[in-house]
């Protein structure tokens, strides 16, 4: 019998499986995996007469190494985010969820880029020339030089990027291309898997810069921005909650400068505003000296970022007590309350834990530790911690503090902020010219000096 060629990919991530099963053994989701045509093979061959092929040694590359050229958008917040501007013959990836704004920031960024010299193509696979014209004219763009096409066939798409010659080619969105040599729909991981190859190969072939759109999905039909991210130099997220109008650009991955770095945008009626103070903005909303409410001084990438943490503990009504959180990591929360109440003999049980970082920031660093601790103790106790404080430092499973790195970046934009105190581990190291109270962790709360003092 012969064998079947089928396989089964992950839309989500791309781990592909000879059999089908309910959950990828790649990422863990459910559901995802979707049967694949094989992609058709090249040329039969062996390595045997392959010219192109040839081995340099690492050292002959020594000379002619030069920094890539890059080119600023003028736009701060995305400019920091690439790592200083965008490489030329880079490959980016935009990834986010449907109706974020993924096309508004890159339409707006090929308008800056054109401004600034670039020469730029903007390929939309999803909206008529009408239509993207029209947000053009919204966002007051519709005067710049950047060339518009729409099509989703890659064979055609490769000819006008071979005859047009652009600096840059955004692709909006990789799920709409279409590659006539891979036999299933668009929007399938092999489809999406083979446009992006080509066109992030021809791009780096030809010296172009490109920028793919990936639509984050939640349904397995269509693949994910996941299953390209290894093919490309940086990959970017534009996150956001629903309702909110901030939203942020945050790196995931880059070849060519910092990860976790953030720019921050706000969605107006004529597009997206860049904001240069976010520590400001996430504040921006919050009451004076609240129980539950935390002042945590974070560092995004290279910028610290002030946010706030907010807490509210109540008991539980049902046998098994809630444990909510947003814009942290819930196994990080279980930690911190398993520390409270083993080393500090606070106990949580019977307690609905809410927890929340304001403005719809996603904060991934262990420093917000102390802070969150602090939310929690003062939501509990249902005591404010004085308002112009801010608190960070991290917490081992011991129940001591470990101090944070970059102190002194805290510090001075706490400052900056006007705030007059922090709350950090004692050995933290402040830096010269400090002029913010710093108190210790066991002065507020009635800690005991053994489970909190630095350790
Ligand atoms: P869009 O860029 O089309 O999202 P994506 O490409 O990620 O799917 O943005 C869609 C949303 O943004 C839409 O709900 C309308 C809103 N929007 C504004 O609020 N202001 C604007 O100037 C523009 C162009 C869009
Ligand atoms: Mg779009």
């Amino acid at each position: 019998m012969a064998k079947s060629l089928l396989t089964y990919s992950c839309s989500a991530c791309g781990h592909a499986h000879k059999k089908w099963a309910g959950q990828c053994d790649g990422c863990g989701e459910w559901n995802t995996l979707v049967e694949e045509a094989p992609m058709s093979a090249g040329p039969a061959s062996s390595s045997l007469g392959a010219t192109r092929g040839r081995k340099v040694p690492l050292m002959d590359l020594d000379g002619d190494i030069e920094l890539p050229p890059r080119t600023l958008s003028g736009v701060q917040e995305l400019d920091r985010v690439l790592g200083g501007g965008l490489v030329a013959s880079s490959a980016v990836l935009v990834g986010g969820d449907p109706g974020i704004g993924k096309s508004t920031l890159l339409l707006q960024a090929a308008a800056r880029f054109a401004r600034n010299g670039l020469k730029v193509i903007y390929i939309s696979g999803e909206e008529a020339s009408a239509q993207v014209r029209m947000r053009a004219q919204r966002l007051g763009v519709e005067k710049s030089p950047v060339r518009l096409g729409t099509e989703t066939s890659l064979r055609d798409i490769l000819t006008t990027l071979e005859n047009e010659k652009p600096d840059l080619a955004v692709i909006d969105s990789i799920q709409t291309m279409w590659a006539d040599n891979v036999s299933s729909a668009p929007g399938s991981v092999s489809q999406v898997r083979a446009a992006a190859h080509e066109l992030t190969t021809f791009a780096k072939r030809k010296g172009m810069a490109i920028v793919l759109v990936g639509h984050v999905t939640k349904e397995g039909q269509i693949a994910g921005p996941r299953v390209v991210e290894h093919m490309v130099d940086t990959v970017l997220y534009f996150e956001g909650e629903r309702g909110h109008q901030f939203r942020i650009l945050r790196a995931v991955k880059n070849r060519f400068g910092a990860t976790d770095e953030i720019g921050v945008f706000e969605m107006t009626g004529k597009g997206l505003r860049e904001i240069k103070n976010p520590s400001a903005l996430f504040l921006a909303d919050r009451d004076k000296a609240q129980p539950g409410s935390v002042v945590f001084a974070g560092i995004e990438g290279t910028r610290p970022v002030l946010a706030e943490f907010q807490a509210l503990v109540s008991p539980s009504p049902h046998s098994q007590s809630k444990r909510t959180v947003v814009g942290w990591d819930s196994g990080r929360l279980a930690m911190i309350l398993a520390v409270l109440e083993s080393r500090c003999g606070i106990p949580f049980a019977g307690l609905d834990v809410y927890l929340n970082v304001a403005g719809g920031l996603k904060v991934t660093e262990p420093a917000a530790d102390l802070a969150v601790a602090a939310a929690l103790l003062s939501a509990r106790e249902d005591t404010a911690l004085p308002a112009d404080t801010v608190v960070f430092g991290e917490i081992s499973l011991s129940g001591t503090l470990r101090p944070a790195g970059q102190t002194e970046n805290r510090l001075k934009e706490a400052e900056k902020l006007g705030f007059s105190g922090a709350i950090v581990p004692s050995r933290s190291k402040t830096g010269a010219g400090c002029t913010l109270e710093l108190k210790q962790f066991d002065d507020l709360i009635g800690f005991t000096e053994q489970t909190f003092s630095a350790g």
